[in-house]
């Protein structure tokens, strides 16, 4: 009998923690995948060990002077660098899958090219989506492209909604954590240090997806990538809270039947089945025990104290380039938090002030379109952030 040969795999955003986590999936399971390139922002160091455990064609980080310091590279793989590198790597012959997990937008361009290429994007990095949903999912369709979701809340619905009619679904259920500021006072949110926004209280992510997560924003993030991957409209797409994080999300049928897909929070899972779709893999990771658990709980989510996960719904009606403004302003604001120049609900307050700024747009936006709005909301909202610092506003 023939072997079938293992699956090419190009990873964007190697050294991060989907990333890395991703490359655990596929060292476990040589014989079904194999790694044909890799991608990173900066980190030369922990890519080049990552080459040498992978043995990748290719290897690519965001800019040239970056590049040229990976060292000890095996014989065979070589390096690039930036969009054109990116590009290079996900649409190499050999890579039938591009697991997209670099952070922020700088991958939109290659993974477009890839999608038109008929490749499978498992898809990690919302923020492609939420800027250029339309531009993706129309490159998917031209390409007959799946886009497979990595995020654990939308691999969820996904798995929840296959086998159904799309017209039998009354809404959606994204579930959320509630973060680590869910009791928190807005006072007390004002006062929040970095390492407590930091101190999520399920999953160990990346540091800007861990504070979106204590804003919200990350869940409003999702319920814009949740339009483009379920093509439904905001308004059938509702939060709840639920800090258990045992339920990743659910789907509501006309008939009031909710289908529940549940786990151990561990990305290894819809990491696996975005890139063996069908298929599951024999993981073998602690095993769930609903009956261990001490109670689940579910409550709507306070608009009040996390407006962020507002803006996002009214960016999401909006449509145009206004998800793409909120994502930059809030990439910005989350940076400056970080870095200590503003407080935790500073955040949402640049975020907000740059949607109140933005315009609807009189005919239909192009894909550079949105990356000139993201490219001037960032600056705008550097601006917004100098001006809150030396006001002390
Ligand atoms: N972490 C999770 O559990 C989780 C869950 C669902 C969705 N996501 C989404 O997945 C994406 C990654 O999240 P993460 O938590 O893994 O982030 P992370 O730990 O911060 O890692 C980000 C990755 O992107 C790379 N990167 C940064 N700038 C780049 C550029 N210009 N070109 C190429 N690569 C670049 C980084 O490389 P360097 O190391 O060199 O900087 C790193 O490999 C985000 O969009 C996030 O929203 C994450």
């Amino acid at each position: 009998m023939k072997m079938r040969a293992p699956v090419g795999v190009a990873v964007l955003g190697s050294t991060g923690s989907v990333g890395r986590s991703a490359l655990e999936v596929i060292a476990r399971f040589p014989k079904k995948f194999r790694v044909t390139a890799l991608c990173a922002g900066r980190n030369a160091k922990r890519l080049a060990e990552q080459a040498r455990r992978f043995r990748p064609s290719l290897v690519c980080l965001s800019e040239e002077r970056a590049a040229a310091r990976l060292d000890g590279l095996p014989r065979g793989t070589r390096a690039v660098f930036g969009e054109e590198g990116m590009t290079e790597a996900v649409c190499a012959a050999g890579a039938r899958i591009v697991l997209a997990a670099a952070s922020g937008v700088s991958s939109i361009r290659p993974v477009i090219a890839a999608a038109k290429m008929g490749k499978r994007i498992a898809l990690a990095n919302k923020e492609l989506l939420v800027m250029a949903g339309e531009f993706l999912t129309a490159a998917a369709r031209a390409g007959k492209a799946e886009i497979l979701p990595v995020d654990s809340e939308h691999s969820a619905v996904f798995q929840a909604i296959s086998g159904h009619r799309r017209e039998d679904i009354r809404r959606i259920l994204l579930t959320a954590s509630g973060g680590p500021f869910r009791n928190h006072t807005v006072r007390r949110m004002r006062a929040a240090t970095v390492s407590e926004a930091l101190g999520h209280p399920v999953w160990r992510m990346g540091e800007k997806i861990t504070v979106d997560s204590a804003t919200l924003m990350n869940k409003g993030l999702e319920v814009i990538e949740a339009t483009w991957l379920f093509g439904l409209p905001p308004s059938r797409i509702d939060v709840l809270i639920h800090p258990q994080s045992a339920v990743h999300s659910m789907v509501e049928y006309r008939d009031g039947s909710l289908i529940a897909q549940m786990g151990i929070p561990d990305m290894r899972i819809p990491i696996g089945y975005a890139l063996s779709y069908p298929e599951r893999l024999p993981l073998e990771l602690p095993r769930f025990h609903p009956h261990r658990m001490d109670g689940w709980t579910f409550e709507p989510p306070d608009f009040r104290r996390f407006p962020a996960l507002s803006i996002a719904y009214a960016a999401a009606a909006a449509g145009g380039t206004a998800p793409a403004v909120m994502n930059a302003a809030n990439e910005a604001a989350v940076g400056a938090f970080l870095s200590g120049r503003i407080r935790f609900t500073d955040i949402a307050g640049v975020v907000g002030k740059l949607m109140n700024g933005w315009r609807r747009e009189s005919r239909s936006v192009t894909l550079d379109d949105v990356l000139r709005a993201d490219a001037e909301a960032r600056e705008e909202a550097e601006r917004v952030i100098s001006r809150k610092r030396s006001t002390g506003r």
